[in-house]
């Protein structure tokens, strides 16, 4: 047998239910591909050694290891499009862990098809190419952000890519580590510059509040909706929608998203009428979604779609030579009285390359601009001027919390997050500056705590 060297576009779909396997068969000739169609496992194995396909569409019945490892076989060889029985999503979803690029859910419409197999080629060229830009050395036209270490270079080149490409980011990252430096930087180098960027925070209490904010209200939607107001989606028109912190996303709101996100509908609070949006989504997460959504609290199939592309932004101390040049351009970036430009000692950038950062580039920022106001007239700024925790500890206030018991990391959260408020008499700002994460990381903490009734009203946003 011979192998085939033809350029277009081979697909392979393997399904056992023979009149489905001829109609996934004719679809994919009709979108194009040279297509083969095989029954079983071992028709496919066989097939494989004669056949290159660009593209697989599997039948799948997970849970079932053998099933598992043959997705992990195959989507080595490229993307892997899997059919799932209606109400399995979360099979779909142990087939994408596998290494799946999409799944259709049976009985899957020529257009969802379609629209399945274009997104799988796209990702996968661009995964592709995200791999061969790595080595890759050249000019950087990501503006704004700084940064030299490799895994910076590879993370400015992984956007340039997918920039252009419209698909739904998902940029996952700690506190402070610039994820939304990220997302805006994604927002610049695409087609959509000239439109809004829009950020959302997805954390809020209020169902109604959210949803209004997002997609709008219609007149007496609600009390005190006296008039009617576009939702951000309306306001980003043409741009970019920011989702922050969308592992917050309140339940309700969760299937309402995917349902925008799916098929770009929505429709305001109140309102009858369904409007079709024009953005590209943007997520940022700082906890992991996958593990929100193992422990039952986030839809499989959101995160699913959410994650076809995730951007891990990694932390400061993983990519230490960034954080001199960081260090430098917050420095650079201040306006001094006289106008002269301020360095630092050997001394004072050894201070900062040695330590954790677990506040990551935002705590990098607050201790510059701290040192600047040390330092004074001074033109060099000191080791003894880089306040950081470790010398806090020595010097400044002592921190313990007792238990009358082993502690869970939750408790122990929030029992920190309770004296650090009383410590700083509820001063917001003072405590997201000694955790290191933002004011609205904190505004979402306190408000945690609030809804379980565990800090009192003086505290609450
Ligand atoms: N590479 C960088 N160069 C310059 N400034 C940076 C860089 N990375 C982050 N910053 C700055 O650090 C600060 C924190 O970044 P950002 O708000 O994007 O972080 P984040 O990951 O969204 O944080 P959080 O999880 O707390 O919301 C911002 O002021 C941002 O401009
Ligand atoms: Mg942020």
């Amino acid at each position: 047998m011979t192998a085939t060297t033809s350029h277009s576009l081979n697909a392979l779909v393997v399904e056992d239910d023979k009149t489905l396997n001829r109609l996934l068969v004719d679809q994919l000739r009709r979108l194009g591909f040279e297509t083969r169609g095989v029954v079983s496992r071992a028709t496919a194995l066989e097939m494989l050694e004669e056949f290159e396909p660009s593209l697989i569409v599997l039948d799948i019945r997970l849970p079932d290891t053998e099933e598992v490892e043959f997705i992990g076989e195959l989507c080595e060889i490229c993307p892997i499009v899997v059919l799932t029985a209606y109400g399995s999503i979360d099979q779909a979803v142990k087939a994408v862990k596998a290494g799946a690029s999409e799944y259709l859910i049976k009985p899957a419409s020529p257009q969802s098809i379609e629209l399945a197999v274009n997104r799988a080629l796209i990702t996968a060229a661009l995964r592709r190419s995200a791999v061969f830009w790595q080595a890759q050395a050249r000019p950087l036209k990501v503006p704004n952000m700084v940064g030299v270490s490799k895994q910076y270079n590879v993370l400015r080149q992984t956007i340039e890519l997918v920039a252009p490409a419209d698909t739904t980011v998902l940029i996952e990252g700690e506190s402070g580590v610039g994820k939304e430096l990220v997302a805006e930087a994604i927002h610049e180098l695409s087609p959509r510059a000239d439109a809004p960027f829009v950020a959302v925070d997805c954390c809020t209490l209020h169902e109604n509040l959210f949803e209004s904010e997002l997609f709008g209200h219609e007149r007496g939607a609600f009390t005190g909706a006296d008039r009617r107001k576009d939702g951000l989606i309306e306001v980003a028109e043409k741009g970019t929608v920011f989702l922050d912190e969308i592992g917050e996303i309140i339940p309700t709101m969760q299937a309402k998203l995917l349902r925008v996100l799916e098929t770009g509908i929505f429709r305001r609070l109140g309102g009858t009428k369904d409007f079709q949006a024009n953005v590209r989504f943007v997520a940022a997460t700082n906890s992991s979604l996958k593990g929100l959504v193992e422990e039952g609290k986030f839809r499989p199939d959101l995160f699913y779609r959410l994650s076809t592309f995730t951007i891990d932004v990694p932390p400061l101390r993983e990519r230490r030579g960034d954080i001199e040049p960081i260090a430098r351009h917050f420095l650079a970036t201040r306006k001094f009285m006289r106008n002269f430009e301020k360095d630092f000692s050997v001394q004072a950038l050894k201070a900062l390359a040695g330590y954790a950062w677990p506040g990551n580039v935002r705590e990098l920022r607050n201790v510059v601009e701290r040192a600047v106001l040390l330092s004074g007239n001074l033109r060099t700024i000191q080791q003894g001027h880089i306040s950081l925790p470790e010398d806090a500890d020595r010097s400044g206030p002592k921190v313990e919390l007792s238990f009358d018991h082993e502690p869970t990391l939750e408790e122990l959260r929030e029992n920190y997050l309770i004296q650090l408020l009383e410590t700083h008499q509820g001063n917001r700002r003072e405590v997201a500056r000694v955790l290191g994460v933002s004011e609205r990381n904190t505004y979402r903490l306190i408000k945690k705590l609030g809804r379980q009734k565990k800090v009192g009203a003086t505290f609450l946003p």
